[in-house]
């Protein structure tokens, strides 16, 4: 034919999930999903699909200009792929304002597309937890937020000491820097050099500081504020340990003041595993009056990495619970009726219509990691009697349909 044949490989920096990768995914938001609930939060969901305008005022420069997913749509409108949540969450919150009930508390777990040089703990595509707490204004917000982030990890049988909780305050920055910041356009620029301080390196660093300032860079000192040492006072009492950085900013203009950001203490794993901090200002982008805001997202890559670096991912389990082999063809339709009967009590059960030889469909039954096998033939039409094998231990019971699910450990 001439014709080249496809690649198999998925895109640059996106993953594919064979079930094994389903699995551990799987397991990843369950949990999270049981602990984001059990702090009273909800889910909601959005299409990945946004216009880019609602990119363009206040997510930050580089997220914007230089890390999107956007295209024309055939009706000639600016479409981009969603880089982040938190410009969805607060349209959305916008748009039903009045309808909704405050303190509100929001979850979603979306994936999302920023294109990026693919490394390690960094892809084109990742799905991440955003929790959100609307119409708190005080620092039980913060509290309640790092205290979650914290129980999610320690959910997945992190301890304390495998990472570490940075913390910083905007305000506080600006009002150390006050001397220097002669005009207000200046601080979100001196920002975004700072959040590019540890990538750039301290020689350049220094160099872009003196040009932007005309003095030299100084390191922040009294740097102290009454609000920041309550929130790291409380969640000290209650066995979280944060740490001040007080060169933390994160990269999105909308953060009003405190900011925070997990890290794994494994130098392996550097990335971020969550990241956020108050936004007060969101909502007067849509007209709408503003509502205090805090809130987080965490991603699976990094968390994958670090779980996989302290050994705790379980191992694969199907969910298939049990596998049916048929003999011969004329037994197909005994093998159905016990299927479906099962698959009524509530198992899950597969059916192998290939009719090989029944060494070679255990052994598929095997590879499938299914935990048991029946083989249908001739004497288990007749006698309606099946032979239950476990497949981890060889052990065989010799059971009627209505016993099976009994017998099944699930
Ligand atoms: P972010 O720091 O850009 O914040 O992302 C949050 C987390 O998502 C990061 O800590 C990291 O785990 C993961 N993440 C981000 N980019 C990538 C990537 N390219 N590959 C893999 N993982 C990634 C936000 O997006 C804010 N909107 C969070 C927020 C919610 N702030 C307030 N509410």
């Amino acid at each position: 034919m001439g014709k080249k044949s496809l690649s198999t490989e998925s895109y640059k920096g996106v993953r594919d999930f064979y079930p094994e990768d389903m699995f551990i995914e799987k397991y990843i938001f369950g949990k999270i999903r049981e602990t984001v609930e059990n702090f009273g939060y909800v889910e909601y969901g959005a299409s990945p699909l946004e216009e880019s305008e609602l990119y363009r005022q206040k997510s930050g420069e580089e997220i914007v200009n230089e890390q999107t997913y956007s295209f024309k749509d055939r009706g000639d409108r600016d479409v981009t792929l969603r880089p982040e949540m938190t410009p969805t969450t607060a349209r959305m919150v916008a748009k039903k304002r009045r309808e909704l009930a405050f303190p509100l508390r929001w979850y979603s777990i979306t994936n999302m597309f920023r294109y990026e040089r693919p490394q390690r703990g960094r892809l084109r595509e990742h799905f991440q937890l955003n929790v959100d707490l609307f119409g708190v204004e005080g620092i039980e917000a913060e509290i309640e937020t790092i205290t979650l982030a914290s129980k999610i990890l320690k959910d997945f049988g992190l301890k304390e000491e495998n990472f570490e909780i940075q913390i910083n305050s905007r305000k506080l920055l600006e009002k150390a820097y006050e001397p220097i910041l002669k005009n207000k356009e200046l601080f979100p620029v001196m920002l975004r050099l700072l959040d590019k301080k540890e990538k750039m390196g301290v020689d350049k660093f220094e160099l872009e500081w003196k040009k932007l300032f005309k003095e030299p860079f100084e390191e922040t000192k009294n740097y102290e504020c009454p609000e920041l040492k309550r929130i790291l006072e409380i969640l000290d009492k209650r066995g979280i340990k944060t740490k001040l950085n007080p060169y933390l900013v994160r990269g999105f203009d909308y953060y009003t003041d405190i900011v925070f950001e997990v890290f794994d203490t494994n130098p392996e794993n550097r990335r971020s595993l969550f990241g956020g901090g108050r936004y007060d200002e969101l909502l007067s982008l849509f007209g709408e009056e503003n509502i205090p805001a805090v809130g987080f997202g965490m991603g699976d890559v990094t968390l994958k990495n670090t779980l996989e670096t302290y050994d705790l991912l379980p191992q694969y389990a199907s969910s298939v619970d049990i596998y049916l082999c048929i003999v011969e063809k004329e037994y197909t339709e005994a093998a159905d009726t016990l299927a479906s009967s099962l698959r009524e009590k509530g198992l899950n059960v597969a059916v192998n219509y290939t009719y090989r030889k029944i060494g070679d469909q255990i052994k598929n039954a095997n590879k499938e990691g299914a935990p048991y096998v029946v083989c249908v033939g001739k004497k288990e039409a007749e006698t309606l009697r099946f032979e239950l094998k476990e497949l981890s231990t060889g052990k065989i019971e010799e059971l009627s349909t209505e016993k099976i699910p009994d017998a099944i450990q699930k």
